[in-house]
């Protein structure tokens, strides 16, 4: 059985919710406490062994490959000054036998286009894809990739990340069926893209996270317009299923939507109260102003 080695970062939408903060930056490069989200992602799959990442970018995204380069002026200015603690980590953005490869997709046709741009470096192995906008904190350090990646390995097929969701909330998602639901795993019987409340099958979402066979890419290839006009890897999967078995998985952890704002102030705050520099104090301020609240 081939080993998850490739992972796909889509990166090139428009990011609207967050203007303009995302006029001329990518949401992926917004920082939670003193990390952008796509170095989340990256340490993520990296974790589950992943050795090849595989950017899918846009317009204004060069912020990104320019994050994951060696930045000699800064490192030697930070050297001279010893400040090693801080070079470190500008240093060790990437581990050294990880590689990353930069493809660009010229026009937003959605997600599903997105990750047919990266065809020609996946090829034929099974590859997970991140959306780095949702921040997967995992339960006992261990990410959302990690346990997929397990999942895969036992069943041998595609696994999608979902998560119960409000129901009033199912016209953001892509929304399951399953069956043999064993609370962690089942089999997914049919996925829809934002489907109204009252259409909706279920109130299981889609998270941010795919493990998917290689044949997913002649299904997108066959997959015309879907909602809001995109192009959506939600088709492609509907039709996955006709072929083969795809599980859903229900991540041990806290996902954040870090898309939206309040998703992002909440990461914020939990990331902020958990770092390891400034978490006490952090704690103590934000007791301080509960007070006033
Ligand atoms: P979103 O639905 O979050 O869209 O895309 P968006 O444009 O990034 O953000 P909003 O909704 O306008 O605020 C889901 C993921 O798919 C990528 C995005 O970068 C994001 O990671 N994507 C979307 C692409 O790479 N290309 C596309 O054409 C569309």
């Amino acid at each position: 059985m081939k080993k998850i080695r490739k992972a796909v970062f889509p990166v090139a939408g428009m990011g609207t919710r967050f203007l303009p903060a995302t006029k001329a930056n990518p949401k992926e490069m917004l920082p939670i406490v003193d990390k952008p989200l796509i170095q989340y992602a990256a340490e993520e799959a990296e974790e589950a062994g992943v050795t090849s990442l595989v950017f899918v970018t846009g317009r204004n995204k060069r912020s990104i490959p320019d994050h994951f380069d060696k930045a000699y002026e800064l490192e030697s200015e930070l050297k001279e000054a010893g400040k090693t603690t801080l070079l470190q980590k500008v240093q060790n953005v990437l581990p050294a036998d990880v590689s990353c490869i930069y493809l660009r997709q010229a026009e937003a046709l959605g997600l599903g286009h997105a990750v047919l741009c990266a065809e020609p470096v996946v090829a034929d192995e099974p590859f997970a894809v991140i959306l780095a906008d949702d921040l997967i904190r995992g339960e006992d350090d261990v990410g959302a990739i990690a346990q997929m990646a397990k999942v895969y390995e036992r069943y041998q097929c595609s696994v999608i990340l979902v998560e119960e969701v409000p129901q009033e909330e199912t016209g953001k998602y892509g929304i399951v069926e399953v069956e043999n639901d064993d609370g962690e795993t089942a089999i997914m019987t049919s996925i829809v893209e934002k489907p109204k409340p009252e259409d909706a099958p279920s109130n299981l979402a889609v998270v941010g996270r795919y493990i998917l066979t290689p044949r997913i890419f002649e299904l997108i290839k066959e997959t015309g317009r879907g909602a809001g006009g995109e192009i959506q890897l939600t088709d492609a999967i509907a039709e996955l299923l006709k072929y083969e078995k795809v599980r859903v998985y229900r991540v041990k952890g806290k996902r954040y939507d870090c898309g939206s704002k309040l998703g992002y102030l909440e990461a914020t705050v939990e990331y902020g109260l958990s770092h390891q520099e400034l978490g006490d104090d952090f704690r103590q301020y934000l007791n301080e102003l509960s007070k006033e609240l």
